[in-house]
């Protein structure tokens, strides 16, 4: 009710009386007066004239449940936010919740992790107050097969979200699920499923995102940077974690219609950042080089091999390089 309450003063030009918001909500003047101080006390600036009502003059650069929820303009995802100060990992925690029977668009973000999970069992860094760590809990019903392709709707949402935030800023996908500025990893995207032969239970898409860092730990300095390096100035969260949701319903959509990527392919390429370049396909059964020619309808990326053959990879299995490093 208070996200409910905080939307409505921040979509509303003008005053809002206490009556309307008495019957809008079905509770007592006092009810809403006693929401309003809450509010005040969290920092908004909140205006109350006699006979006119409350009007929202200004708010405070926060990241918690509240602030995230009055400012989504979702359908169904994030109707239902967990937010944790601290927490170990948020893709564990969304995982926990999907057990405890919580519904499809389940989100949980955090301010920081004390051991977030990257891929291949790797360590992610997510220091107080200036990474967002989010994961978010689906029920689709879609193939296991087909649970790969999320991870890329999940990697366009981000790529998309910080295109429209930066517009100077060259904001590339690395194959599957890194988003990179300037060639340097500012995304990482991990998911998880729990699923039987044919049937998903859930699956849960966790997305790390450098905001505010200012320097990343020494084994991955040369290949990390952050919103707040490039930018030069410190960046608030609520307003990307808001958008990549918002982007991820859209393409989310589009992907549940056709079950594959196929609406939005020419989008997620030009994203790509290694798109008709020479990669190093680390394969466990062999390395090989080829061109990247850009992703099929299953998100599987096409390299064109030296002899004009085409090999479809798929993510999961392996790992792509730039010839000469990480890009
Ligand atoms: C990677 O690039 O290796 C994937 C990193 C994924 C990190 C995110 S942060 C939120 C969620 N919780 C985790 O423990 N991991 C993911």
């Amino acid at each position: 009710m208070k996200a409910e309450l905080l939307r409505l003063l921040r979509n509303s030009t003008d005053y809002i009386s206490g009556q309307e918001l008495c019957e809008k909500f079905g509770v007592s003047r006092t009810a809403i007066w006693k929401l309003i101080g809450q509010l005040r006390e969290e920092g908004y600036d909140i205006e109350a004239v006699t006979n006119k009502g409350y009007r929202l003059v200004s708010y405070p650069q926060v990241f918690n449940a509240v602030e995230l929820m009055s400012r989504m303009n979702t359908e169904w995802i994030g109707k239902k936010v967990y937010f944790r100060e601290e927490t170990e990992s948020t893709n564990t925690d969304a995982k926990n919740l999907a057990d405890a029977g919580a519904g499809n668009g389940t989100l949980v973000v955090a301010d920081t992790q004390t051991g977030g999970k990257g891929r291949r069992g790797r360590s992610w860094y997510s220091p107080v107050g200036s990474s967002i760590s989010f994961s978010l809990l689906l029920r689709p019903e879609i193939s296991p097969q087909c649970a790969p392709m999320l991870t890329l709707v999940m990697g366009v949402a981000v790529a998309e979200v910080l295109h429209n935030l930066y517009r100077d800023m060259d904001v590339r996908i690395k194959w599957p699920n890194d988003v990179l500025i300037n060639d340097k990893k500012v995304c990482g995207i991990l998911t998880e499923m729990n699923a039987e032969m044919d049937y998903i239970h859930d699956v849960v898409i966790g997305v790390g995102i450098n905001v505010n860092q200012d320097e990343f730990p020494e084994e991955v300095s040369e290949i990390a940077t952050s919103l707040r390096m490039v930018t030069g100035e410190k960046q608030e969260r609520t307003p990307i974690v808001v958008g990549v949701m918002e982007f991820f319903e859209y393409y989310y959509g589009l992907f549940e219609k056709q079950q594959d990527l196929s609406a939005f392919v020419d989008i997620y390429d030009s994203y790509l950042i290694n798109r008709k370049r020479e990669v190093c396909v680390l394969d466990p059964k062999g390395s090989y080089k080829g061109i990247a020619e850009g992703i099929n309808d299953r998100g599987e990326l096409i390299i064109r091999m030296p002899d004009k053959s085409i090999r479809r990879v798929s993510s999961g299995e392996v790992s792509v390089r730039g010839v000469y490093g990480y890009v």
